[in-house]
C-alpha cells in the first residue's frame, strides 16, 4: 500500500511538534475536506489538536470523523448540547500555542476583523493569546471584493499571520485566486513557526525600505517603484527572531506591526539617511534594501511648476547621499553591513564591486531579468554574495523566505 507523500514526510517529522497544543478552527467551505489531511499531519508530528468548527463548518466534514482523528471532542457550540456543560473559550485561548484556522472562510475573516464573537470558534480567536494563522480559501470574486481585502488587511495588522490563497480551479470551476493553500504547505508553516529560532535576541536591527521621494514641486517628485516588500519581511523576520528592529521606510502603502520593530517613516534620501545615522553606531547589522534615489531635484520650487509657456525644460539634478556607503566608512568592528544589488547587466561584477565600494558583508543580488524577481511582486529570486569570496544561489521563492535565506546567513557569520 502506498502512502500519499505528505504522510510519509509527517512521519519523518514524528514528535516535531510533540508537547505543543493547537487549536485548528474549520470553517465552513469546500476546502474543509483538506482539514482532515492538515489535522492528521499535526497529530502525527505529536501535537494535541483541538478542533473548533463553526456550525456551518459540520456541513462540509463532520465531528465525529475530526474527534477520530484528533483524539478529542470537536468544540462547535458555547455549551454541550448532551451535559449542558460549558465550553471556555478563555481556556482554550490560554491553552493554544498556535491557532490554525483552515480553512478561513470570507464570513470568519470578517468577523475576525471586526470582533463579531457569534460563534464559538471566533470567541476563542479573541480570547488565543498566541500567534494564530490562517489559511483563506474563497472564490475568487469574494477574495478579492474591497470588504474581504480590507478585512485581511485589518487582521495582518493585528498580527495575524495570512498563508496567501493558491490559484487554480475553485470550487465553483472558475480559475483564479482563493484555493486554500495545501494542507501540507500549512502544516510546513506551522512547524517552521515553532522552530523559529531567536537567534537574534539582544542585537539590534536597522533596516532601509522602500523608495525615496525627491520632491520637485509641491506636487511632482522623482521616485521608483519599490514597495518595501523586501525590507518590510527582512524587519518582520529579524523581529520574530529576537531583534531589536528599527525600519526605516520610505513612502510606502504596507504596514507591519510587531511590537520589536520600531518604524521611522521618511520621504526622501537626506531624511533616511539622518535617520539611520541616529540608531547605525549602537546597531550590531545593518540591512539597506531601500531603492533610494541617486539623484535629486538641485532645486525645489515652493509653487507648483506650471507648464504655460514652457516647451520643453531642463530639470538639473544633483546626487543624493549613498546611505550605505557612509555607513559602511564608519562601520564598527563586529557590524555586519548588507546591501543589495538590482542589475540588468554584469550582475555579478557590479555586486561584487558595490559590495567593496560601499564595504559590505553581503550583497544581495536580485536580477531584473529574472521573473518574479522584481518591485512589487510577492516573490524574489537572489544570490548571496560574501566578502569572503561565498556565493549562495536561491530559487524564486516568497519574499518572506527569501528574507530567512538573507538572515540566515547573517546569522552564520555572527555566530
Ligand atoms: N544605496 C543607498 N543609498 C544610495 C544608493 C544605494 O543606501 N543613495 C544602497 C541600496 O539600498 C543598496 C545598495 O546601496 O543596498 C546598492 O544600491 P543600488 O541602487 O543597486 O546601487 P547604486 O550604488 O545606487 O548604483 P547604481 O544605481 O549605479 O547601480
Amino acid at each position: 500500500m502506498s502512502f500519499p507523500c505528505y504522510i510519509l514526510k509527517a512521519e519523518n517529522k514524528m514528535g516535531i511538534l510533540s508537547g505543543k497544543h493547537i487549536v485548528l478552527g474549520i470553517t465552513g467551505g469546500i476546502a474543509a475536506y483538506k482539514s482532515v489531511t492538515l489535522l492528521r499531519l499535526l497529530v502525527k508530528a505529536g501535537a494535541e489538536v483541538q478542533v473548533v468548527i463553526t456550525p456551518s463548518g459540520k456541513e462540509f466534514i463532520t465531528p465525529v470523523t475530526l474527534a477520530a482523528l484528533s483524539g478529542k471532542p470537536v468544540v462547535s457550540e458555547f455549551f454541550s448540547a448532551n451535559t449542558g456543560e460549558w465550553h471556555s473559550h478563555v481556556d482554550l485561548g490560554l491553552w493554544a500555542d498556535l491557532m490554525v484556522i483552515a480553512p478561513a472562510t470570507a464570513s470568519t475573516i470578517g468577523k475576525m476583523a471586526n470582533g463579531i464573537a457569534d460563534n464559538m470558534l471566533v470567541t476563542t480567536y479573541l480570547s488565543a493569546k498566541e500567534h494564530v494563522m490562517i489559511a483563506p480559501a474563497m472564490d475568487l470574486d469574494m477574495m478579492s471584493h474591497p470588504s474581504t481585502v480590507r478585512n485581511l488587511k485589518t487582521l495582518k495588522e493585528d498580527g495575524v499571520e495570512i498563508i496567501e490563497s493558491a490559484s487554480g480551479e475553485l470550487a465553483s470551476h472558475l480559475v483564479g485566486k482563493g484555493r486554500m493553500e495545501e494542507p501540507e504547505r500549512i502544516f510546513d508553516r506551522v512547524v517552521a513557526f515553532f522552530n523559529k529560532k531567536k537567534d537574534l535576541t539582544g542585537k539590534k536591527v536597522v533596516i532601509t525600505a522602500g523608495p525615496t521621494y525627491e520632491k520637485i514641486d509641491p506636487v511632482r517628485f522623482i521616485g521608483n517603484y519599490s514597495t518595501g516588500k523586501m525590507g518590510f519581511a527582512i524587519a518582520e523576520e529579524c523581529a520574530e527572531r529576537g531583534a531589536d528592529v528599527v525600519l526605516v521606510a520610505g513612502p510606502v502603502n504596507i504596514t507591519v506591526s510587531h511590537p520589536n520593530i520600531q518604524r521611522i517613516d521618511v520621504g526622501n534620501a537626506r531624511e533616511m539617511l539622518a535617520a539611520v545615522e541616529t540608531v547605525a553606531a549602537k546597531s550590531d547589522i545593518a540591512v539597506f534594501s531601500a531603492a533610494v534615489a541617486d539623484y535629486r531635484p538641485q532645486s525645489y520650487s515652493d509653487s507648483k511648476i506650471k507648464r504655460e509657456g514652457i516647451d520643453d525644460m531642463e530639470l538639473r539634478l544633483i546626487k543624493n547621499p549613498d546611505i550605505a556607503a557612509a555607513i559602511g566608512k564608519i562601520k564598527k568592528a563586529g557590524q555586519i553591513l548588507v546591501g543589495f544589488a538590482l542589475e540588468t547587466d554584469n550582475e555579478r561584477e557590479n555586486a561584487l564591486r558595490k559590495m567593496r565600494n560601499k564595504n559590505l558583508d553581503f550583497v544581495v543580488l536580485n536580477s531584473l531579468n529574472d521573473k518574479g524577481a522584481c518591485f512589487g511582486t510577492d516573490t524574489n529570486k537572489i544570490t548571496i554574495l560574501d566578502a569572503g569570496g561565498g556565493e549562495r544561489n536561491f530559487e524564486l521563492k516568497d519574499k518572506r523566505l527569501v528574507a530567512k535565506d538573507i538572515i540566515d546567513a547573517v546569522v552564520s557569520v555572527l555566530e
